[in-house]
């Protein structure tokens, strides 16, 4: 089980601040990376990135919010992303990009909005590391976790042990301590986390509590 700190709700002028605060008790960094096509809003960049890697040690997630993702890969491979997460909905070319993840040494993620239903993996299982799978419609943090979603991350779950892959299953938005033990249950291993943490008076105890209520 790991915890995926989300930089969406953290302080933008202080991020590295923000990271030490709570560096122990994470397993990962996850990047919202936004375009303003694919989603309303504009955020992060490689440049972000790039900044933070060297300061820590532990992996950092790209979840790529964006058009054409083909275009941007190599340059977040370079900037020291360990994970790509591709939306399924935005590229025609999913195998292609996935291929080329690949290639750069990263592993490859692949991302479904809420109303993408996971019959859409079929041809691309064996192609994939990790399935992000988004609890709220992407593009803002403090969203309340969409309750049909729960049903997608079990049907996940399911197709991934009967085909015995290796894959991860990682959740993303609306993540809290009343939400996160049904989404444990359902078959997620990598929980994403944002606005709970930063808008807690005490990061690190509201982590804590978190993972006291991940394990299975
Ligand atoms: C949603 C982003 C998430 C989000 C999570 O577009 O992909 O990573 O920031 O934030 P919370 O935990 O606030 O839902
Ligand atoms: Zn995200």
């Amino acid at each position: 089980m790991e915890i995926s700190l989300s930089l969406l709700s953290a302080d933008q002028g202080n991020l590295r601040g923000e990271v030490e605060k709570v560096k122990d008790v994470i397993d990962s960094l996850h990047f919202d990376i936004m375009d303003g096509h694919f989603v309303p809003e504009i955020g992060l960049g490689m440049g972000v990135v790039e900044a933070l890697r060297s300061h820590f040690s532990f992996p950092f997630y790209v979840h790529l919010m964006v058009e054409e993702p083909e275009k941007y890969i190599d340059r977040f491979a370079e900037a020291g992303a360990d994970v790509i997460y591709i939306h399924i909905e935005s590229t025609p070319h999913i195998s292609r990009v996935l291929e080329r993840i690949k290639d750069k040494g990263l592993k490859g993620g692949v991302a479904l909005n809420p109303a993408t239903p996971i019959i859409f993996l079929e041809q691309i299982w064996e192609l994939m590391d990790v399935l992000l799978l988004l609890t709220v419609n992407p593009g803002y943090g403090g969203q309340k976790l969409l309750p049909f979603t729960i049903g997608k991350i079990k049907k996940a779950k399911n197709t991934i042990m009967e085909k015995g892959l290796p894959i991860k299953i990682a959740v993303d938005g609306g993540i809290n301590l009343a939400t996160v033990k049904e989404v444990c249950e359902a078959g997620a291993s990598i929980i994403v986390v944002g606005s709970y943490v930063f808008e807690s008076e005490n990061p690190l105890k509201a982590i804590k509590s978190l993972r006291g209520k991940m394990e299975r």
